[in-house]
Order: structure tokens, then C-alpha cells, then sequence
């Protein structure tokens, strides 16, 4: 077995979920590679150390600089707040190292075009963690499209419901609530929350043409946790689009932070010429299925519980036995071992930094014509 010697930066939520990826992926699949847990940085050390011996890092560094340069590094996972991916993935490209760089891929699509041309000019292996598409289920639905079961697709709509910013006493900025502050996480729940369901979308129906948006900042002025003082919010707290696929399908996305009773709530739902798709997160190991040509009598929305093995649904030949289902945290362990497969074979592992370059645009596109009161805005292509 080939050892994979793993760099992870930032150690928050996502630092917590990738390592228990890489902890987890050589019990569940037969791979080539091993990832081994080398060193994690973060700027404080006695944290960073309480993580380590956690999660079964050998080392630790407070400059992830450092990190990079180590010669016993081979690829470095990006879990810090979306202003870093930039600067951190130039210099892991310039060292050659391979990357796993969070979402969204950058603050905006300039930065992302910098970083795609960086990694593909230095030849070195990258994926972006848009894990849903890494959930069975979900990926079912990609399987079920490409078979053509669905025929021509009308209409694609998907929604990222949160709750958790409507206390307008909230403060914005800092370690825990960088995503309220512009500087550190570039737009709103559009980058954070859209940005998942538009990687889902062009995986599942294509590219998207043109959008329509409308976007709004609720709370507009919160106390800054690092300055201290009351400053104006430059977030998107909501954000509501339309669009028009490539393939002559139209779109309706929405998101918020304000949907009171909402944790998590990210569904979508495809509907076809043929036959229809609906997934939910909070009910993420089901597809909900209606197929037109089912005996009228018998005609209905199926829930596929999407836990057979035997090749018969995604990943799960890996996992339980048929009926048993796996949960969020093997999104994150499916993606390790798809990156690892990626790498024995010598092919790319999508998403790669092209394709969430591709949402990045999309991204763009919402936020200028949430600016311009909705004005149709095209769409540049990765
Ligand atoms: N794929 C997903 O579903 C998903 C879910 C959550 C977050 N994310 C993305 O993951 C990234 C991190 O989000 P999170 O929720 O883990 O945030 P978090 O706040 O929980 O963790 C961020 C980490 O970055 C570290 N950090 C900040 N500045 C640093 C620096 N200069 N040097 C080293 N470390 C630094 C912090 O100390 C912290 O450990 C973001 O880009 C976010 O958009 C993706």
C-alpha cells in the first residue's frame, strides 16, 4: 500500500469531517493509497495539539507556509474560511504539492481562474469538497438522469433553508462567525449555501446560462468581533434566483439564514418529460422517485431507500448490509476514496478546481444581478 502523506489547514468543522474521512476510508474500501494523518496547522499551538492527538496527527505547525514546504508532505487539505483557499492553494501548487481545497472554490471567480490556472499548470491532483454529489442518494439521481430515465428535463429546483443569523444581536467576524463578515467569507449564504446546490445542479442537469437574482441583507449593521465596533454587514443574508440551464430546462434556487425552524434543510427536485426526482438532506440515504409509465393504478411518488449492495446503489457495496443506511459524515469518507481511486488510476477527481470554478461564475452572475435589481446576467463558463 502506498502511503498518502496528508497536510490538513484549519481545523473547524470541516477539519474534523475530512479527518474522519481519511481515518475511515481504507476500512470501508480495498484502495492503493493510505492516507496518513502527517500534520495539521493552525495558528494555535495547544489547540492545534489537542486536535492532532484527537484525530491522530503525528505533528503540528502554526504556519501553514511551513506545512507546505515540508518535504514530507504530499497533499494539503484546505478547511480555512474561503479569503485563504486563494493564497494558500498558489503556493501549494508553486510546491507542487496536491490539493483538497474546501468550498466554494474562492471569494469569486477571478481568484478561481488564478487557482484553476495554477494547479493545471503545475500538474498536480485536485478536488473541491462539494461532497453532496459523494452522497448515495445522490448520486443515484445522476445515474437515473444519465440512463435517461427522466427524458428532456423542464425544471430543476433546489433550496438551502438555515435558521441560525436571525438574532440581530449576533456579532459578525472572528473564529466562530467568519461567515457574516464579506472580507473573510466573500458573499452570504450565496457562496456558502447556493454554492452546494449549483455544484449539485450542473452535475445533474448542466451548465446554467443565465440567472436572475435577487438577494437581501436583513440585519444590516452587526458589532465586528475583531474590531469591536458596530459595522455594516456586506453579506448576502437571503438569496433567491432563477435561471436557464443549457439544456432548456429553467431553474428556481433559494437560500437563507432566516427560515425560522430550518437547520439544514437542503432539498432538490428534477422533473422531467418521463419522470421525476426529489431528494432532501434531513432524509439524505432516500430518493423519492415517480416514473410516468408505472400502471396508472399503481402511479406514485416511490421512496428508494438507497442501501442495497450487490452494485445495485452507490458506494453502499462498501458499507452495511442491504436496508442498513450510512449518514453525513460518509460523504466525506466516500470523497477520500474517490480521490484515492482518482490517483491509482491517474484520472482527475471531480469535482475538480475547473468544475467549481464553473459554480464560482455562477456565483458571480447571482450577486451582480442581485445588484443590478435582478437584471439578467449570462453566465461565463469554466
Ligand atoms: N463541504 C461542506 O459541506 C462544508 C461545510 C462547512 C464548511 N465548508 C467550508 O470549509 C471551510 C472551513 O469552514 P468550517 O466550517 O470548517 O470553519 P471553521 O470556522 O469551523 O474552521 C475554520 C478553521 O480555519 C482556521 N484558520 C483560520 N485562519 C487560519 C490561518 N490563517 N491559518 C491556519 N488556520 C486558520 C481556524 O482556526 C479554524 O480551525 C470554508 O471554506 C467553508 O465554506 C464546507
Amino acid at each position: 500500500m502506498i502511503n498518502l502523506n496528508i497536510g490538513m489547514i484549519g481545523y473547524g468543522f470541516m477539519g474534523r469531517a475530512h479527518s474522519n474521512g481519511y481515518n475511515r476510508v481504507n476500512n470501508f474500501f480495498d484502495l492503493e493509497y493510505r492516507p496518513v494523518l502527517k500534520a495539521v496547522a493552525a495558528r494555535d499551538k495547544e489547540k492545534a495539539r489537542q486536535f492532532a492527538d484527537k484525530w491522530g496527527y503525528e505533528s503540528v505547525e502554526t504556519d501553514w507556509r511551513k506545512l507546505i514546504e515540508r518535504k514530507d508532505i504530499d497533499a494539503v487539505d484546505i478547511c480555512t474560511p474561503n479569503n485563504l483557499h486563494k493564497e494558500i492553494a498558489l503556493a501549494c501548487a508553486a510546491a507542487g504539492k496536491m490539493i483538497l481545497c474546501e468550498k466554494p472554490l474562492s471569494m469569486n471567480g477571478p481568484e478561481g481562474e488564478e487557482m484553476v490556472k495554477a494547479v493545471e499548470k503545475a500538474g498536480v491532483p485536485n478536488t473541491v469538497w462539494y461532497n453532496y454529489r459523494k452522497v448515495p442518494a445522490v448520486t443515484l439521481a445522476k445515474q437515473l438522469i444519465d440512463e435517461g430515465r427522466l427524458g428532456k428535463i423542464f425544471h430543476y429546483r433546489a433550496n438551502f433553508l438555515q435558521d441560525w443569523t436571525i438574532n440581530a444581536d449576533l456579532p459578525q467576524g472572528g473564529a466562530a462567525l467568519w461567515r457574516l463578515d464579506a472580507a473573510a467569507a466573500g458573499s452570504g449564504v450565496t457562496g456558502d449555501l447556493l454554492a452546494h446546490c449549483i455544484d449539485t445542479a450542473i452535475w445533474l442537469n448542466g451548465n446554467i446560462n443565465t440567472v436572475n437574482a435577487t438577494t437581501e441583507t436583513f440585519v444590516k449593521e452587526r458589532k465586528h468581533q475583531l474590531t469591536g465596533k458596530v459595522e455594516k454587514v456586506g453579506i448576502d443574508d437571503a438569496s433567491i434566483f432563477f435561471c436557464r440551464f443549457g439544456n432548456g430546462s429553467l431553474g428556481l434556487f433559494e437560500s437563507t439564514r432566516y427560515a425560522r425552524g430550518h437547520k439544514a434543510l437542503y432539498t432538490f427536485e428534477i422533473n422531467g418529460e418521463k419522470a421525476s426526482i426529489k431528494w432532501d438532506l434531513h432524509d439524505l440515504h432516500r430518493l423519492e422517485y415517480f416514473d410516468y409509465k408505472d400502471e396508472g393504478k399503481l402511479r406514485a411518488w416511490r421512496s428508494i431507500h438507497v442501501t442495497d449492495n450487490g452494485g445495485e446503489h452507490p458506494y453502499m457495496d462498501h458499507y452495511w448490509v442491504p436496508g442498513l443506511q450510512i449518514g453525513y459524515e460518509h460523504s466525506f469518507v466516500n470523497h477520500v476514496a474517490d480521490f484515492l481511486e482518482s490517483l491509482a488510476k491517474g484520472t482527475p477527481c471531480p469535482p475538480t478546481f475547473r468544475d467549481a470554478l464553473e459554480t464560482q461564475y455562477v456565483c458571480d452572475a447571482v450577486l451582480d444581478s442581485a445588484k443590478a435589481n435582478g437584471m439578467t446576467r449570462e453566465v461565463k463558463h469554466a
